[in-house]
């Protein structure tokens, strides 16, 4: 049974399996580059769409410091989930929207938002983090759908093409072809915000930030790091949208194991773009 939270089902949170892969940890413990951050004594730290808590987690472990630090996220089984993650660390979160947070103007050192803002109004949240960073704070974001660099080599986008073309061949031959055909007309362009990174870059200094610098992280992925992102239930109902998440899950798996048995090398690649910026 799921427990409950109020009135809300609360069911586990998905995306904690991604957090824990080794691969996943590095891209989050790179988030912040050395050199941005000093004198931590005091500082504030907020994590926007903060999910399992993973950026956090990376975060502190490298700066042991730092101790006014905010997560924030839209779903609340992720919020129940750091709750009882960071239990001991006295961080804070809570429920709530990137695009539009209760944080006060000028009022946060570093800002991070790791593989979300994809998910949101890219500019809003830009200038949402602007207005809530101190002068002189940093942003760093990170993200795998930055249009023209997620995927590294012409043969890494036609492996990730094979495994969503066969998982959709799966659910059609289970009779879910008509459900997917009318849900994903109805949600077109509801999903990923697809921009390009120089879009970003532009974003960026719209918004006011200075000493913008980006880095790209090329992941070699796994079987056990796909089958990670693809249990993910909001990848699962993304890719397959309008069939039970249940069934969505079993067929992308089904798809990556075939597309993974027919490869020598055992990875599929993927790049994460950091892009870090001053207020
Ligand atoms: C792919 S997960 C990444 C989680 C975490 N940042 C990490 O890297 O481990 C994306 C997260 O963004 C959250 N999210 C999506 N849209 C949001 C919004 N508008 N406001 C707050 N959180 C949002 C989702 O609930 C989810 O937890």
């Amino acid at each position: 049974m799921p427990e409950t939270e109020g009135n809300l089902e609360v069911k586990d949170y998905s995306y904690e399996e991604m957090t824990a892969r080794p691969f996943y940890k590095g891209i989050l413990e790179k988030i912040l580059p050395d050199n941005l951050v000093k004198d931590l004594e005091g500082k504030v730290f907020v994590d926007l769409a903060t999910g399992a808590g993973g950026a956090i987690a990376a975060v502190m472990s490298r700066f042991s410091q730092l101790e006014n630090i905010f997560g924030i996220d839209i779903d609340p089984k992720a919020i129940k989930s750091c709750k009882e993650k960071f239990l001991e660390e006295g961080v804070h979160f809570l429920i709530g929207n990137i695009e539009k947070t209760p944080f006060a103007s000028n009022s946060a050192n570093i800002i991070t938002c790791a593989n979300a803002i994809h998910l949101t109004k890219i500019r809003n949240t830009l200038e949402e983090a602007y207005r809530v960073l101190k002068d002189g704070g940093v942003l760093a974001i990170s993200s795998a759908y930055i249009g023209d660099v997620m995927y590294p080599t012409e043969e890494s986008a036609k492996l990730w093409g094979g495994i969503a073309i066969e998982a959709f061949k799966l659910a059609v031959s289970e009779g879910y072809g008509d459900d997917l055909k009318r849900e994903r007309k109805n949600r077109k362009n509801k999903q990923i915000t697809q921009m390009g990174l120089e879009g970003y870059l532009e974003a960026l200094k719209d918004t006011g930030f200075q000493k913008i610098e980006y880095f790209i992280t090329v992941a070699k992925m796994s079987i056990d790091d796909m089958l990670a992102i693809l249990n993910y239930d909001e990848f699962a109902q993304g890719a397959l949208p309008g069939i039970p998440i249940s069934a969505a899950k079993r067929f992308l798996s089904e798809a990556a194991i075939k597309i993974y048995s027919s490869l020598d090398c055992g990875y599929i690649e993927r790049a994460w773009v950091t892009i870090t910026a001053q207020k």
